[in-house]
């Protein structure tokens, strides 16, 4: 490999790091149910990857640096949408205009400002439940309505959609939005091209807007294919986030795109929003990243799968109490425990104070029915990955 995936890089202990993952901060442990964070525990929880980036993008933000200026910024045009627009066309075959394009601070920003633009205090948005939990916290902390269309999942933990429920739900004119996530975290799947034909066509015969939160996208396994739900569907209901954040590990520097492909629900959404600033250093990562990043990641693909098969090995061997179904994509995991017959308690308690590794409980994804499972990311080093699940397998073993 021409990049080292292998590298331990100290996020802990770096100064300029800055890193939330990896900080010793009770606050965080509290947040996850762990008594301590110390120098020993191993993060693996949230979703930002331990790997240096692809070196175009470094070389960028350093001539940025180097510049030495850092006022108010605005993104160059037509480079700046050449480099989203190229990136989708190449890569999903996804035609798109660059009047389409809305800049917004940030994914969640991005859900929020969308319910915020587009529905009225106390109307229903609907998530797809287990979901990435800031879906129901924007929901709840913008006084809309939380309306779940909860996954079904079979013996094997391979999640569906309740088509039936949804339209149920669809119907009633109080639900004005679903917030669909795609590639979806946590349980990994890819829907299929006709789950999502069949989803939108539930959401256009009933007037609910789809903001799909497509920012996974790009981290799926290889020899499988991704497709925007817009590349399926009618557009007149569709918003897309798209992002270079996660598939570029570039969480930290807020940079997220909107698709919409209908004005006036553009012009809606553009006049809710207001002015948004752009950070120089996100509009030069994004462009080196959607420019000249395409190797490092087909790279760093080969190493997350090396990862996720190597986990999936080790469950089999190991913990084969745990089900786990091999993500199709995301690098994200999600982990059932309930074969262990011990309470969520018990099971939160082994992984976090005494293997002395951090995840994130199920709960925090669908407080009814995520207890007993818990939900890892791994893009780490393997070296980490294997430390972590030897400690955790250790605290499970003779069970
Ligand atoms: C599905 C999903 N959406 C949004 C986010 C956060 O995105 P952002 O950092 O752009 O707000 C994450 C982060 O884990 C995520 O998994």
């Amino acid at each position: 490999m021409k990049y080292d995936f292998d590298e331990v890089i100290d996020r802990r202990h770096d100064p300029s790091s800055y890193s939330i993952k990896w900080a010793k901060d009770p606050k965080i442990g509290k947040m996850l149910g762990a008594d301590t964070i110390n120098d020993d525990t191993i993060a693996i929880f949230t979703a930002d990857m331990d790997f240096r980036c692809a070196p175009p993008i470094i070389d960028a933000l350093r001539g940025v640096v180097d510049h030495g200026i850092f006022g108010y910024s605005a993104a160059p045009e037509p480079d700046y949408s050449d480099a989203v627009i190229d990136w989708f066309k190449r890569r999903e075959n996804w035609e798109i205009k660059p009047e389409e394009l809305i800049y917004v601070n940030g994914t969640v920003e991005a859900m929020k400002q969308i319910i915020l633009a587009l529905t009225e205090p106390g109307d229903g948005v609907i998530i797809q439940r287990p979901v990435y939990g800031p879906f129901s916290s924007t929901i709840e902390g913008t006084g809309r309505t939380i309306v779940n269309n909860q996954l079904i999942s079979d013996d094997e933990g391979y999640y569906t959609m309740d088509f039936e429920d949804l339209e149920q739900k669809c119907k009633d004119p109080d639900n004005k939005l679903l917030m669909l996530c795609s590639p979806h975290n946590p349980v990994g799947r890819i829907w299929t091209d006709a789950e999502l034909a069949e989803l939108a066509r539930i959401c256009r015969e009933n007037d609910v807007i789809i903001a799909a939160d497509e920012i996974h996208g790009d981290l799926i396994r290889r020899g499988l294919e991704f497709h925007p739900i817009a590349t399926l569907a009618d557009n007149v209901n569709i918003i897309t986030a798209t992002a270079a954040n996660k598939t570029f590990n570039l969480a930290g520097l807020h940079c997220t795109n909107l698709v919409i492909k209908n004005p006036e629900l553009r012009e809606k959404m553009k006049k809710s929003l207001g002015h948004v600033g752009q950070t120089p250093f996100g509009i030069a990562a994004t462009m080196a990243a959607y420019n000249d990043g395409e190797e490092w990641l087909e790279e760093l693909k080969e190493y997350l799968d090396g990862n996720i098969d190597w986990i999936m090995n080790f469950l089999k061997e190991r913990m084969p109490k745990v089900k786990c179904r091999r993500p199709e994509g995301t690098y994200i995991l999600w982990m059932d425990f309930r074969g262990y017959g011990l309470s969520a308690e018990e099971i939160h308690d082994r992984i976090y104070n005494k293997a002395n590794v951090l995840l994130e409980g199920g709960t925090m994804f669908d407080p009814v029915e995520g207890a007993g499972f818990e939900r890892v990311c791994v893009p780490s080093p393997r070296s980490v990955i294997q430390e972590a699940f030897e400690r955790i397998a250790r605290e499970f073993e003779g069970l």
